[in-house]
Order: structure tokens, then C-alpha cells, then sequence
């Protein structure tokens, strides 16, 4: 059983009681905490690595009567304008089996850890169910607002619950897998309960042995050599690194947001009417009557693959990310994503919905 990790508070000022007073810093550039890299400023910023500085972060914006907003690791946010009030930089971080059984371990992670790196760590000790969310940027506590998947997983195929801080009341409260309500790329946080809840730690429920989901075509595809008993975990993440590497580019590299809309749910009868006329459209069965198509071919086959319209462009590998590569402001991007979504109608006569939230 791997120790508890546990990390020193390194970002705050010791008050006269021992109680540690986190910084408070305004007019805060956000530019390279937005993976879009979107230059706008917050109007005070402050970071906290443990639940005594959130608390107190929440009290200061409660007096001060500001406005609040929490933030992750940035990868799934549109900043459209500078923000007003106290963004709080959540960097909590801690790992701890909180129990075991034969077949499962429950591992509780704070919400400031980064995704890839708890992968990572899960691989190193053999706890299995997080393969095929590799690579995928942002924090802990930003993947269950909105069930982060990929390559046959969701999120919510390996959570067993959350602790989360109600902002108005600074109370802690425990959300299970059924109160998150969660559906694809979307929960309770996204909807009825948005921006009131500030979650602290997930805790997952993980296997001891391996447990492969190997069912997505382009994951069976890169595959294929290897007999499926043959396959360790640690190749399927390694696969899953490489199919990302080249489809979808490195935020580090390419400011962007991943796939900047969901893949849209229509109904049966409309997809039959559609693939009369495009025959060679994707999509994907949901249940009986509903259908999801990918946004990607629908872009695509827009005309809109490799198209640069000034500062922001579509990618030109995966049609479904935006990139942003001359740093421009949140409502360029959201220009061209309007204009996407008008021709895709046009064409189709199919609504995208965007996948990150835009703010303020
Ligand atoms: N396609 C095109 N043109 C493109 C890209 C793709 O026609 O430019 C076609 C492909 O040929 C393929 C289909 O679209 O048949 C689907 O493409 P892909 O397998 O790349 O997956 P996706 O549906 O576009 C979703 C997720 C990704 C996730 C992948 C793999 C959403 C909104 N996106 O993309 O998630 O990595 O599946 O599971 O569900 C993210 O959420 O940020 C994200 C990257």
C-alpha cells in the first residue's frame, strides 16, 4: 500500500496565531492559467494548497463582498473578459488509500493534483481503471464537472464519491455517484448546482487487476498486432498517449481547450433523413432512439478543417479543437465557434454545443 502523500503549504504568510493567511494578489494575470491562453486579468487571484486557506479565501471574498470564481487547471474554461472579484487557484494535493478489498482499492485524491500525473501513479502501483483518461489535461477536482471520457471511459465509470465545500455556507458536503448526476461530458455541477460547490477531493474506486476497456475503434486499431490477453494497462495508456500525441495538440505547444464542442444527440429519425444525403457521416448508436454524431466530421466536412481566421484556428488534425496560437482574446475564439456552429447548422441543421464553460 503506497504511503499518504502529503504536501507542504508553500504560499502563504503565518499570521501572529499560527493560522496560515494566503495571499490575496490583485489585478493577476490568468494568461498562463488558462490553457487557451487567453490574456485576461483577475481581480484578485489567490492560491490555496490547503482547506484551512480555501476557508479562508471564501471568508475573504464574503466580506469583501466579491464575486468568486474557482479555478482548476484552466483547460476547460473560455475566459471571455477580465474577471471581476477573487479567483481562487485551487492546488490542493494528497493521495491516500482510504480502503481495500480483494478486488478493489478506493483512492482519495485532492483536487489540485494533475489528471495525467494520478494516472501515472495509478500505473506505477497497479491500481487499474484509469488507462484510457491518459493524458487528458486539468485537475482532479474539474474532472467529474464534466465527466471527463475518452476511448470507451468515463469518469463515472471509476468515482465512488467527492467532498466538496457549499460556497455560501462553507460547509463541507459528500456527493455519490448518483447525486452527481452525471451524463456525457456534464453533471450537477454544470447544471442545476453550477458555481456553488467548490470540490476538495474524488475519491475513485479502482481495480487490482487489470480490467481492460478496449472497445474504442481507433484504441482496437493501434491494437490490433496484440492478442487481447497479451495487452498490460500500461500499453493501452501508452497506445492512448500516442493516438493524442498526434491528433490533438499540447496546450504547452498550442493554446487550446481540447474539443471545444460535445458530440451532438439527435434523434434516430434524423440521422436516417441525414445519412440519406451524407452517407458517409459518424455517428454512434445511443439507445433506440437517439443517435450521437461526431461534431468532428461535421466540422470537417464543413470546410472547416485547417482554417485560420487571424489569431485563432481549427485544428488541423481533430476538426473539433480550436486552437489559439496568437494568444487572442476569449471572444475571437468564441467568433469562430459561432461561425461554426452557424455553418454546421446551415448545413446539417444540427446545434453544436460548446464542451468548456465560457465566464464570466
Ligand atoms: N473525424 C473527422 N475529422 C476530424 C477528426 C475526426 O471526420 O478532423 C472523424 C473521425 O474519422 C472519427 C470521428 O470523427 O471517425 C470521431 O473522431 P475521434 O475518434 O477523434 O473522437 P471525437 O468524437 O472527435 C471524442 C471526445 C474526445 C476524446 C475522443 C476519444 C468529445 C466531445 N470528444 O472526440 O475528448 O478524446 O472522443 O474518445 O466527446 C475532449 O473532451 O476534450 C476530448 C478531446
Amino acid at each position: 500500500m503506497p504511503p499518504p502523500v502529503y504536501y507542504t503549504n508553500c504560499n502563504s504568510a503565518a499570521a501572529p496565531d499560527g493560522i496560515p493567511v494566503p495571499l490575496f494578489l490583485p489585478n493577476f494575470d490568468l494568461q498562463h492559467l488558462n490553457t487557451l491562453g487567453v490574456p485576461v486579468k483577475a481581480q484578485f487571484y489567490v492560491s490555496v494548497t490547503s482547506e484551512e486557506e480555501l476557508l479562508e479565501a471564501l471568508r475573504y471574498a464574503r466580506n469583501e463582498k466579491l464575486p468568486l470564481f474557482i479555478l482548476g487547471g484552466g483547460s476547460n474554461i473560455v475566459l471571455c473578459d477580465d474577471l471581476p472579484g477573487l479567483v481562487v487557484h485551487i492546488r490542493l494535493q494528497g493521495k491516500t488509500l482510504v480502503a481495500e478489498d480483494n478486488e478493489f482499492v478506493w483512492l482519495r485524491v485532492a483536487a489540485g493534483e494533475n489528471w495525467h500525473e494520478l494516472v501515472e501513479y495509478c500505473l506505477d502501483f497497479h491500481y487499474w481503471g484509469l488507462e484510457n483518461l491518459s493524458l487528458i489535461p486539468g485537475s482532479v477536482g474539474a474532472a467529474p464537472i464534466q465527466n471527463i471520457g475518452a476511448y470507451g471511459v468515463e469518469l463515472k465509470d471509476v468515482f465512488e464519491e467527492l467532498t466538496a465545500i457549499d460556497i455560501r455556507s462553507g460547509l463541507p458536503v459528500t456527493f455519490t455517484r448518483d447525486s452527481c448526476e452525471f451524463g456525457y461530458r456534464d453533471s450537477i455541477f454544470k447544471g442545476r448546482l453550477r458555481d456553488q460547490y467548490l470540490i476538495t477531493a474524488v475519491t475513485f474506486k479502482l481495480h487490482k487487476q487489470p480490467h481492460l476497456v478496449l472497445s474504442y475503434p481507433a484504441l482496437r486499431e493501434a491494437l490490433a498486432a496484440h492478442a487481447d490477453d497479451a495487452i498490460t494497462p500500461r500499453q493501452v495508456s501508452q497506445v492512448i498517449c500516442e493516438i493524442r500525441r498526434n491528433k490533438l495538440p499540447d496546450p504547452a505547444q498550442i493554446p487550446n481547450v481540447g474539443s471545444f464542442f460535445k458530440n451532438p444527440v439527435i434523434p434516430a429519425t434524423q440521422y436516417e433523413s441525414l445519412r440519406a444525403n451524407h452517407p458517409q457521416l459518424v455517428a454512434y448508436p445511443v439507445d433506440d432512439q437517439q443517435v450521437k454524431l461526431a461534431a468532428a466530421w461535421l466540422i470537417d466536412n464543413a470546410g472547416w478543417r485547417g482554417q485560420v481566421c487571424g489569431p485563432v484556428a481549427v485544428h488541423g488534425q481533430q476538426a473539433l479543437v480550436l486552437t489559439n496560437p496568437g494568444h487572442a482574446k476569449g471572444h475571437e475564439v468564441v467568433a469562430l465557434a459561432e461561425k461554426i456552429q452557424l455553418s454546421v447548422f446551415e448545413k446539417y441543421g444540427v446545434a453544436l454545443e460548446p464542451e468548456p464553460r465560457f465566464y464570466p
